[in-house]
């Protein structure tokens, strides 16, 4: 390499090599590894949504980056019907080509340098610091804004219901979060891609009327595909909100080519339109939450938050690296908490993401005296 220096040597150390060995372990167990530490899908997409992608395949022209009307509109009204979301014009929704590749821009995207302050969870989803990372600024951790004192951050990212934890931030604490970012300028970005997976209670959106009073300036929701729909293979996200920061986005991934492929639009369109499916997922998520949770439990774990989400929070009173090691003596990996932030240490993330005949070997391992 050039004297120019590597970009990726701004960034830390891929997390997910770290722990190789204890996958290694896991996948010696007799009856095969239970893969329970990355949330991808596993159940088939939808027959409805497969069919939207293969109608247009003969369609041969360049898609536009703030994609058709049709997506737009059905987003509209999907986040209204499944929501309760309200005052979004279609105009003020962009496609993404997942939400991985928009949060890792963001910063970028809005013109965030040096000089400037992301604030991201306590214990968060990586590529908000790694967004943070590409664009030079600064980052920091707080998930109650009174601990930054004196600074006024550029940006401050929520993510409720929580990757890892599951937790769920009430209208209260949100409202208090974008009365803290109009204060100072600041952009809010609500990563809700587990949104429609509530098991305890209801998540609301950062757009909703009772957090921002009708009024999405300053604000970004940024909804995923990929979990609600089965769809991460397709890469199908977008973000919805203040009409001037969706329009400033476009501006500028439209002269970078970011264009969400035009099969993959359809696709969305039909996603968003149809909530069967979705329900559908929910409930095969549940089932699934309920036999994992009881046989943690039994296992003598205890769960925090957790209440939404795909992910069960757990610990064993001890760093999270021996709770990995005890789980792959059992043929299971789990995530540790520290990927996530230094405050979880001494917590393993648990994806429900695992088939039914998954789920139950890990359930009998898991439960086994
Ligand atoms: C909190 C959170 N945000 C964003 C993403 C990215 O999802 P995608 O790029 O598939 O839309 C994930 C994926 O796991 C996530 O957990």
């Amino acid at each position: 390499m050039s004297a120019r220096g590597r970009v990726s040597s701004l960034l830390p150390d891929f997390p997910w090599d770290t722990i190789a060995s204890v996958k290694a372990k896991a996948a010696a167990h007799p009856g095969g590894i239970v893969d329970l530490s990355v949330g991808t899908p596993v159940d088939p997409v939808d027959p409805l949504i497969r069919a939207a992608l293969g109608s247009v395949a003969e369609v041969p022209g360049y898609p536009t980056t703030h994609g058709t009307l049709e997506l737009r509109t059905a987003a509209v009204d999907a986040l209204k019907r499944r929501f309760g979301i309200t005052g979004i014009d279609p105009a003020a929704v962009l496609p993404v080509i997942g939400t991985k590749e928009l949060i890792a821009g963001l910063p970028r995207l809005l013109g965030l340098g040096g000089g400037d302050l992301v604030v991201i969870p306590e214990v968060a989803y990586p590529t908000y610091e790694v967004g943070a990372l590409l664009a030079g600024t600064q980052v920091a951790r707080a998930d109650g804004l009174t601990q930054l004192g004196p600074r006024s951050p550029a940006l401050i990212y929520v993510n409720s219901p929580s990757n890892p934890t599951g937790r769920v931030l009430g209208v209260d604490h949100l409202r208090k979060v974008v009365a803290y970012a109009r204060e100072r300028g600041a952009i809010v970005a609500s990563d809700e891609c587990y949104l429609g997976l509530t098991w305890d209670g209801r998540a609301v959106s950062i757009l909703d009327h009772e957090v921002c009073d009708g009024d999405h300036t300053g604000l970004l929701a940024i909804h995923s595909l990929s979990k609600t729909s089965n769809l991460a293979s397709y890469r199908a996200g977008f973000v919805a909100g203040d009409p001037a920061l969706v329009a400033e986005l476009l501006e500028v991934r439209k002269h970078s080519g970011m264009m969400v492929p035009f099969p993959i639009q359809a696709a969305m369109t039909a996603a968003l339109g149809d909530d069967t499916h979705e329900a559908q997922q929910r409930e095969r998520y549940r089932a699934r939450r309920e036999v994992l949770r009881n046989a943690l439990l039994t296992a003598g774990f205890r769960i925090d938050h957790s209440e939404a989400g795909l992910y069960l929070w757990s610990t064993r009173g001890e760093p999270c690296r021996s709770t990995l090691d005890w789980l792959a003596d059992r043929g299971i990996l789990a995530a540790p908490g520290d990927f996530y932030g230094p405050t979880g240490a001494e917590h393993v993330r648990i994806t429900l993401t695992a088939t039914d005949e998954r789920i139950a070997a890990a359930v009998r391992r898991l439960t086994a005296i």
